[in-house]
């Protein structure tokens, strides 16, 4: 059945999912009908935390998105913009933090709108206090010992520690 909702997507390996992600969601949440948080099943990459793991804490970070019907959370296999169009989307969201991204983020723009015209990308910037998070950098500073607490939520904290540094029990809390 055909809505007026306007739906986007918002791909990634979200491996795990950092603040600087939920601040894109809530920033296409003020733009967007309903947002789709949709990991990607073929990542090129190795991913640490399996698609189930994955989308556990984006349901556990977004919950009051999710319950309120604006967002949702889902996995996707092969290309983003056969998902996208599947789902109805009137496009594609992601964040660009810093010119560095930008190259890649272009690429697959244009390469996403070759195979479906229809699909636009939207970039939207996170606040600059996450200007140099990565989930890749996240998951170092956890494995070394380095406090994360910024730059996570909260409940999410003891699901990423057990994962990544599970002897050090509770270094956190004070
Ligand atoms: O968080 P990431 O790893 O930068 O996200 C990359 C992602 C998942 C958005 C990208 O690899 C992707 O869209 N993969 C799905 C397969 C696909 O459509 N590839 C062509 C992209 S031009």
């Amino acid at each position: 059945m055909k809505t007026n909702r306007r739906t986007i997507i918002y791909p990634g390996s979200f491996d795990p999912v950092t603040n600087g992600h939920l601040d894109i969601v809530h920033r296409a949440a003020q733009l967007f009908d309903h947002i789709v948080v949709a990991v990607s099943a073929n990542s090129q990459k190795s991913p640490l935390f399996s698609i189930e793991e994955r989308l556990d804490l984006l349901k556990m970070a977004l919950r009051p998105l999710i319950r309120s019907g604006k967002a949702s959370v889902d996995s996707f296999e092969g290309l983003l913009v056969h998902y996208a169009a599947r789902k109805g989307a009137v496009g594609i969201v992601r964040g660009l933090r810093a010119i560095s991204d930008f190259e890649y983020e272009f690429q697959m723009a244009l390469m996403n709108r070759f195979q479906d015209s229809r699909i636009e990308t939207v970039f939207l910037m996170p606040d600059e206090k996450y200007t140099y998070l990565s989930s890749t950098l996240l998951k170092e500073v956890v494995r070394l010992g380095g406090d994360i607490r910024q730059f996570i939520p909260s409940v999410l904290v003891p699901r990423i520690q057990k994962k990544l540094n599970p002897k050090k029990s509770q270094p956190f809390v004070s």
